[in-house]
């Protein structure tokens, strides 16, 4: 029986909301629901003495995964890794510094670096990923499907050229306005490595995948399009999109995106992820019902008071309405201090608020 065709649960609940099919109840996982607001992860990648060690080590990065599935009743589990990983595989040589965030030992910063770049195989160097993939589903045994991820093309691009995290984008814009064929070029294997990577997560067993374009909302109107959207469309085009006769949704989100609703849904995804700053009903009349949505909290609603919490999620599943097509989530990851209580009220007042009969 194909999983989608099961009575609507923990099991498939993401699965047919992506698809925009009928669930119980809103289906709920949320960014960066592995990570450090978890003590037993503190404890884990105490162990694992940096956090590439933890993504590289399969065994430990699937227990990671699996942590926040143990504590909640999530509809869905993340893999657990970083963006970052590609453009380490092409040779840039990525650390992550206490505090600061992540480093590349070796920036690219013109067509000269960028003519070296080949798109990695993503069976050997990036190895260590689809091993995690395989072990999770193995230990999740059908539990909740897994999500696997990848970073936009244009928004690994920003991390190559910066160099590091940037609150103005000045070297990559600067590329972009100097010499944008290069610009183009970097793209163009990011579109290649992207592609083989998210086929390659497929293959090993994601049961969906998201691509994140956290910084598609830094660029101009005008170049929104062609140095953000249409690099994902063409990643959206070479994705298998079925794996045993199972259709795998593929979302996109762009933060900062909500005036380019319509635009990101002719990538041919199947759902977007929507910021806080997009209203979901505003979002969903640009769409006009051909896509799902994800989203759409506001991360900071986590430091509310608990009943205050349960009225922004109300307020939220409110927004979006009637009719099915919604994934909640927040409008953006959940941040290292928040209290783990907190994000169990969250989770179940998505449950019980949309709790609803199956037609
Ligand atoms: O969501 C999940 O639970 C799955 C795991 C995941 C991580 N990173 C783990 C992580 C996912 C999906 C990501 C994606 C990611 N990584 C994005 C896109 C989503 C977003 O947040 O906008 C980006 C831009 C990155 C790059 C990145 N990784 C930065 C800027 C940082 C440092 C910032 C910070 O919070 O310290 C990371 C590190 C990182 N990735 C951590 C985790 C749990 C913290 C590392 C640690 O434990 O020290």
């Amino acid at each position: 029986m194909n999983i989608l065709d099961a009575e609507s649960d923990r099991s498939n609940r993401l699965l047919r909301a992506l698809m925009r099919m009928p669930v119980d109840m809103t289906p709920v996982w949320l960014m960066r629901q592995a990570g450090r607001y978890l003590p037993e992860y503190r404890a884990l990648r105490a162990q694992a003495g940096s956090f590439m060690n933890l993504c590289q080590t399969p065994e430990l990065a699937c227990e990671v995964t699996i942590q926040p599935i143990r504590r909640y009743p999530l509809d869905a589990a993340i893999l657990f890794s970083d963006i970052l990983t590609v453009p380490d595989a092409m040779g840039l040589g990525l650390s992550f510094v206490e505090g600061e965030g992540p480093r590349f030992a070796q920036p690219v910063r013109d067509r000269h670096d960028i003519a070296r770049l080949r798109a990695p195989d993503p069976f050997a160097s990036l190895r260590y990923v689809l091993d995690t993939v395989g072990r999770v589903r193995r230990e999740l045994a059908g539990l909740c499907p897994l999500i696997g991820f990848s970073g936009s093309p244009w928004t690994l691009a920003t991390y190559m050229v910066e160099g590091q995290a940037s609150d103005d984008f000045r070297r990559v814009k600067g590329l972009l306005f100097s010499d944008p064929a290069a610009l183009s070029d970097l793209l163009s294997v990011l579109v290649d490595a992207v592609t083989a990577y998210l086929n390659a997560q497929i293959e090993a067993g994601a049961q969906a995948v998201m691509i994140f374009d956290t910084w598609g909302g830094s660029l101009a109107a005008h170049h929104f399009l062609r140095y953000s959207r249409d690099p994902m469309a063409a990643v959206v085009a070479g994705l298998n999109r079925s794996r045993d006769g199972v259709t795998v949704p593929v979302v996109v989100f762009t933060k900062g995106g909500g005036s380019w609703l319509p635009a990101l849904a002719e990538t041919g995804c199947d759902a977007l992820g929507i910021d806080w700053m997009t209203s979901l009903a505003a979002a969903r009349a640009a769409t006009a019902g051909r896509v799902a949505l994800q989203g759409n909290l506001d991360p900071m609603a986590l430091y509310a008071p608990p009943a205050r919490l349960k009225a922004e999620v109300e307020a939220v599943l409110a927004d979006f309405g009637e009719g099915s097509g919604h994934v909640f989530n927040l409008g953006h990851g959940v941040r290292p201090d928040v209290d783990p209580a907190q994000v169990g009220v969250c989770i179940d007042a998505v449950h019980a608020v949309s709790r609803r009969p199956l037609r």
